[in-house]
């Protein structure tokens, strides 16, 4: 990362915060720039909280989950006593993927040349390793990473920094109330590639004001009206009562939360569903997003096809949200675009997420 371009392309004139009736959006080349981009992998995503998965899918001893975190692989496992433990995946030897090993619970063995490592990270078995000189295992353990529980869902982060996931996520649990998430169980998960930067995709997913135009489908579903948008320090919500007759959210009443969190989290919650979105950024014009569905009475919603239902339909309005921001990632490319406005009345989620992010990004800068 050349720190002085960096700097160019994010100038102090541009951090500054301005109310929303007179702020504009963040520069087109913030989006762009792979810079930017490394420079948000180097401070901003490894100083957050991450999420990873959620326990239950890691139940079983000697199960595992991997994951790339601010562009480190990361391994998360339950241990034989069913403590969940989690490292850097990166083997010590030359740098290879670790997996548990076939016929152990616990016992995590390089898929290059089959370095093990026991469950506390220390590494146990070298194989044709004599001649070698100086070499004492103890140097060649593997890095662990914090990480802590929240209702179920694994969160890590690399390096040191406030605030605690509790600060970062109070409130939310009282106000889904009487929903729980702790009631939900893990059920499947699916992946995204999209051709976009990943605040396009963030950007996105903070407005219902895209709603009447690119879904037209859960426009019809839901009261437009009456869809509002609340802030808190590091979370955002958008909420928004289903209209009356009879769909399969509406069938209890209930209301769809939508958080963000963050840099990068998204809970979606509707009566008796949980769904997790990850945002993880692969390169300036391209991310990943894993949505992860839980549900409370899994079994009964599978027989009457309610999951299925929810699943497809999420998956539509994912295809149409995917193909809006690839465009829009084009448009920021282009010749025509340096930076918008926002509608107060709609696009406050917006604003706070970009506001958030110029507050690190000044942070960062001023370390550099
Ligand atoms: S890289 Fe892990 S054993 Fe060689
Ligand atoms: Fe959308």
């Amino acid at each position: 990362m050349d720190k002085n371009q960096v700097k160019k392309i994010i100038s102090p004139s541009e951090l500054g915060i301005d109310p929303i009736a007179k702020a504009h959006t963040i520069p087109s080349q913030w989006y762009t720039s792979p810079q930017v981009f490394e420079l948000e992998q180097q401070y901003l995503f490894k100083k957050n909280w991450q999420y990873v998965c959620h326990a239950d899918q890691i139940s079983a001893a000697g199960s595992s989950y991997c994951s790339r975190i601010a562009q480190n692989p990361v391994i998360v496992f339950k241990d034989s006593e069913d403590q969940i433990r989690c490292f850097y995946n990166v083997c010590k030897h030359r740098g290879g993927p670790l997996a548990i090993k076939k016929g152990t619970k616990t016992v995590l063995q390089c898929q290059y040349h089959g370095w093990t490592y026991l469950d506390d990270g220390s590494l146990r078995g070298v194989p044709d390793w004599n001649k070698v000189d100086l070499f004492d295992t103890k140097d060649f353990g593997l890095d662990p990473i914090p990480f802590e529980l929240w209702h179920g869902l694994i969160f890590v982060k690399l390096n040191e920094a406030s605030p605690s996931l509790n600060q970062l996520l109070g409130g939310i649990p009282e106000a889904i109330a009487p929903l729980s998430l702790s009631n939900m169980e893990f059920h499947s998960e699916q992946v995204y590639d999209i051709h976009c930067n990943w605040k396009v995709y963030v950007d996105n997913f903070l407005e219902g004001y895209h709603i009447p135009i690119v879904h037209p489908e859960l426009a019809k579903l839901l009261d437009y009206r009456a869809y509002t948008t609340e802030t808190a320090e590091w979370y955002s919500l958008q909420h928004s009562p289903f209209k009356k007759g009879e769909n399969m959210y509406s069938s209890k009443g209930g209301q769809a939360f939508y958080y963000f969190v963050y840099p990068n989290i998204m809970l979606n919650i509707l009566p008796g569903r949980l769904q997790v979105n990850s945002v993880i950024p692969v390169s300036a014009d391209q991310c990943k997003v894993v949505f992860s569905y839980f549900y409370e009475d899994a079994a009964s919603r599978t027989k009457s096809g309610l999951i299925q239902e929810d699943i497809d339909y999420s998956h539509q309005i994912q295809l149409e949200d995917i193909e809006i921001c690839e465009a829009v990632q084009h448009g920021l490319a282009s010749d025509a675009y340096h930076k918008g406005r926002f509608s107060v009345k709609r696009e406050v989620g917006v604003y706070h997420f970009q506001n958030l992010l110029k507050k690190e990004y000044r942070d960062v800068l001023n370390q550099l």
